[in-house]
């Protein structure tokens, strides 16, 4: 098999829009991501660093198809998906991903005191936060920064026209990509750099 065959995330859409129906707020989309939008989401990532990388709600692997396409080694990258049959067919068609099927929200209990000091290259997170209060979007944007490495950053799929988590002065700065018009609905990539203002302040005295 091919390893485009092996990823072919085409025909997925039945699947994610049954789900989406039973589960519109977590579920978030109608459809995967397209191929133009997870492009825009892997070549913001910082995936030139060391070390691992998260991806928090894969769904069935459309962001992580485009990981590896774009170089990623697949033992890199660990995937948390809520749907226990979506996390199934993931680690099918992924082998060398680490697939966990559990709660992305709480990386405490879901990745356990083992993971508790891993620091991760990127985090790329498409976990709908639309029904969340901004405080605690910020609130749990601050403890994914501290489990990013030095110049590691988030970014989220949102449909959101305004940034979904404003930036936080000392601890992440917020920007977009430019308008992905081929995806469903058309959308940006919200972008979380960490901000430097601390070390810049420390290096200027
Ligand atoms: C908008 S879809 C994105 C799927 C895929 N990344 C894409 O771009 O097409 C959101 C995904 O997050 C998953 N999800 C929702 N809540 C979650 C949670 N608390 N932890 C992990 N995954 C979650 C859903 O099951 C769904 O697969």
């Amino acid at each position: 098999m091919s390893a485009k065959n092996q990823h072919s995330t085409e025909g997925d859409w039945l699947p994610f829009l049954a789900t989406w129906a039973r589960h519109p707020i977590k579920m978030g989309a109608v459809a995967p991501s397209s191929r133009a939008y997870c492009s825009m989401m892997v070549r913001h990532a910082t995936t030139e660093l060391d070390g691992p990388i998260l991806e928090l709600g894969p769904g069935l692997g459309v962001v992580t198809r485009t990981l590896i396409e774009h170089g990623v080694a697949p033992e890199r990258i660990t995937s948390i998906e809520y749907e226990s049959e979506f996390a199934q067919k993931l680690q099918r068609r992924f082998p060398k991903v680490n697939v966990i099927c559990g709660d992305g929200l709480d990386l405490d209990k879901t990745l356990g005191p083992a993971e508790a000091s891993e620091k991760y290259a990127a985090i790329l997170f498409a976990i709908p936060i639309v029904n969340m209060p901004h405080g605690k979007r910020q609130a749990l944007f601050s403890r994914y920064f501290e489990r990013l490495r030095p110049g590691g950053n988030l970014t989220q799929l949102s449909y959101m026209l305004t940034p979904p988590v404003r930036s936080l002065p000392g601890v992440f700065k917020t920007s977009s990509s430019r308008r992905v018009w081929a995806n469903v609905p058309p959308a940006r990539v919200w972008i979380y750099n960490q901000d430097r203002q601390e070390d810049a302040r420390t290096e200027a005295a």
